[in-house]
């Protein structure tokens, strides 16, 4: 079998959702787990947080009524809400709490046929002017709703655009803007995504949504996991699968870009982009060899990527290679290759096993 392997901690996923629980005491909180959770699966994910999470936060309906199949009583929130109309009867059936974030989402919801009502999250556009209704279309939405038999509970929630940037003016004005809507009457509110549970708690309210610090990798660029407190989950380990000694002046890999100033020792890695590894990570991007950190040279492949290994006391074919993980933060690698902790987790493929831990 190819030696390269993703293997995710879900004790550490546990440990990670009770550090965002205590961050925010009293209030409940939607573990998000859209996009197969951030990559690391999300069947073993909601298995791992079955009878610990408070609920579940989704992007499609697909994404809902898988978690729905294996969690019969937690809440689900579809985040972006019903893309069609028949969805929100697929929503009634699920059970689902849906995010309401314009004019036609409404529409859709007031004109589907009477049956389970809905608990419904109204979307404030607060600044990122990504989704959401302005402040005057929401209280108009509220009163629609209100009265309403399709709605269960009528809730608030909203969305940072700079809450991992500290003392962002933007946070200050997004905070006020679902403040001030206070006045009117909702269930429940819900606000903070992981950087703002970390460091904003004003913004907890009464739902936190937490997604990549579950997965231990920190929303900011100057704190890191270690620093919040939270546990890498994913490891991503392939093999030293050649071993070659490469002359002064001698190039390595496509493009011939990298060239040994040195009598070299050079490590090819059973790792490339078609696995989800950066092709624009720079030489230079550290991968672990035997506990000791090595440089990437060269240009990335589909398949393999080269390190150099000169600096090493006889690395050998087989050695074990951490791309990263409990060893090398994902969010250091993601930092050097220009993107963040989020994409490299997410674009992982599906062609990397994924090995589960738990006890
Ligand atoms: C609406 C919403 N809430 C919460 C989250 C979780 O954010 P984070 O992964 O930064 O905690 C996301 C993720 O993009 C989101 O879109």
């Amino acid at each position: 079998m190819r030696p390269l392997v993703a293997t995710i901690d879900l004790n550490a996923v546990c440990h990670n959702y009770a550090v965002a629980k205590r961050c925010a005491p009293g209030r409940e909180a939607f573990a998000v787990v859209k996009a197969n959770a951030y990559g690391h699966g999300v069947r073993e994910v909601v298995t791992a947080l079955h009878d610990i999470a408070d609920g579940f936060a989704v992007a499609s309906l697909e994404e809902a009524a898988q978690v729905r199949a294996m969690h019969g009583q937690a809440r689900i929130l579809l985040l972006e809400g019903c893309f069609e109309t028949v969805e929100v009867q697929l929503a009634q059936q699920l059970r689902l709490d849906i995010a309401v974030q314009n004019n036609q989402q409404l529409a859709a919801v007031l004109g589907a046929p009477e049956g389970q009502s809905l608990n419904i999250w109204l979307k404030l556009d607060s600044g990122m002017h990504r989704l959401g209704f302005d402040s005057t279309e929401l209280r108009a939405a509220h009163q629609a709703l209100r009265d309403s038999r399709h709605c269960n509970e009528l809730n608030l929630m909203s969305h940072f655009a700079c809450a991992d940037e500290r003392g962002h003016e933007l946070t200050e004005r997004q905070l006020e803007c679902f403040l001030d809507v206070l006045d009117l009457d909702f269930n429940q509110r819900s606000l903070a995504n992981s950087a703002a549970i970390l460091t904003i708690p004003a913004a907890h309210m009464d739902w936190l949504r937490p997604g990549i610090m579950l997965y231990g990798a920190t929303p900011f660029a100057d704190l890191s996991v270690a620093e919040l407190g939270l546990e890498p989950v994913m490891t991503l380990t392939a093999q030293l699968i050649a071993v070659r000694r490469v002359a002064k002046g001698e190039s390595v890999g496509y493009g011939a870009s990298w060239i040994a100033s040195r009598d070299s020792v050079i490590g090819t890695v059973s790792c490339g982009y078609a696995d989800g590894y950066p092709r624009h990570a720079p030489p230079g991007t550290e991968a672990v060899v035997n506990g000791q950190r090595v440089p990437l040279i060269g240009r990335v492949s589909m398949d393999m990527l080269t390190v150099d290994l000169t600096d090493l006391t006889a690395p050998a074919i087989g050695d074990s290679v951490e791309l990263w993980g409990k060893q090398l933060p994902v969010d250091e690698v993601a930092q050097g290759a220009g993107t963040i902790g989020y994409e490299l987790l997410t674009k992982v493929t599906a062609r990397v096993p994924r090995r589960y831990l738990n006890d």
